[in-house]
């Protein structure tokens, strides 16, 4: 076997784009977190500069307002010597009139490798990605998916648990517009763990159980026995019209507090994607008690997991280009 066809064999994850979790199998799942578990160790280093992406520039490109997730993917681009751009909504000529496609369009001239878009339209990403040359890595598309926090959410519990099979998984609060949910879903269920949906009615989407998963619309019942308890944010700025009749109602019935956490199992795990309201999903006090919620570490995670995608979605544009030459 030649040099050339063992880099081939060796890769895990030969896709040009992350667009979503849907449609990725068990092994490039495990391909992935097992390249982000060796991230985290060194990000725990003084010196966490690698020269992986060297010569490399990667653009991040923000439609919709975002902290951690820009962040991160900054420092993960960083942490792997690629040079990196932010673009966001606030000063692009999308302001100006620009389309999404002119934007893209505009940008693939300038030879960026990788794009990480974020979009406030389901679909968005994926229609992007057919325009442009270069990687493109989905950073959240409307209530679509969200890839790269499904990805980390699995790396924390992995660590935590050692497996993600046979868990039972709760995810609860605002399913109809979450694509953290539905990312999720995906991910959870391919690698084999059992994944129950906790929302009033107005907040699941019709026909949920198509996706592998059980719907509840009762906290306590929903979450009776449950090893990780996943917590997401009410999106407001996604509803028009009313689905909740107020948020003090909201977080009776359906935030998380310590009476309600009772019906899983003791050691159940808390988690929440960020950013968190306080007080509407999750009880401000049970969010920081370290013995139960592992909020931070899935901040951590996240870098550690997009200093993967970007390794993976490169390696797989090297051995495309290589591939290319050869023929
Ligand atoms: C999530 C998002 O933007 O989809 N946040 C994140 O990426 N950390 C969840 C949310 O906004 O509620």
């Amino acid at each position: 076997m030649s040099a050339r066809s063992e880099t081939r064999e060796s890769l895990g994850f030969q896709h040009r784009h992350l667009l979503g979790i849907e449609g990725l199998s068990v092994a490039e799942i495990d391909f992935l977190l097992d390249l982000a578990d060796g991230y985290v160790e060194v990000n725990r280093r003084a010196d966490k500069k690698l020269g992986l992406l060297g010569g490399r520039t990667v653009i991040n490109l923000f439609f919709e307002g975002s902290t951690r997730t820009r962040t991160s993917f900054e420092l993960a681009a960083k942490r792997l010597g690629a040079d990196v751009i932010n673009m966001s909504i606030a000063w692009s000529s999308i302001k100006k009139g620009e389309t999404l496609i002119d934007t893209a369009m505009t940008l693939n001239a300038m030879h960026p490798d990788v794009l990480i878009v974020r979009h406030p339209d389901s679909g968005a990403v994926k229609l992007l990605s057919e325009k442009v040359n270069c990687a493109v890595i989905n950073a959240g598309d409307g209530s679509h998916e969200h890839p790269t926090q499904a990805l980390l959410d699995a790396l924390t519990i992995r660590r935590r648990r050692g497996a993600l099979k046979g868990l039972l998984v709760a995810i609860c609060g605002d399913v109809l517009h979450s694509r953290v949910a539905r990312s999720n879903i995906y991910l959870l269920t391919t690698l084999g763990a059992r994944v129950r949906v906790i929302a009033p009615p107005t907040l699941l989407p019709s026909r949920i159980e198509r996706l592998g998963v059980e719907a509840f619309h009762d906290m306590r019942k929903g979450l009776e026995d449950c090893d990780i308890v996943m917590m997401l944010r009410l999106q407001s700025e996604r509803m028009q019209g009313s689905y909740v009749p107020s948020v003090r109602e909201y977080f009776r019935f359906f935030g998380l507090d310590h009476d309600k956490l009772k019906a899983a199992k003791p050691d159940a795990l808390i988690m929440h994607p960020g950013p968190m309201n306080r007080g509407v999903e999750i009880d401000s006090e049970l969010a920081d008690d370290i013995d139960r919620s592992v909020i931070r570490e899935q901040v951590e995670m996240g870098v550690a997991v997009r200093m993967a995608c970007l390794d993976a979605l490169t390696r797989s544009l090297q051995a495309a280009a290589e591939g290319e030459e050869a023929r």
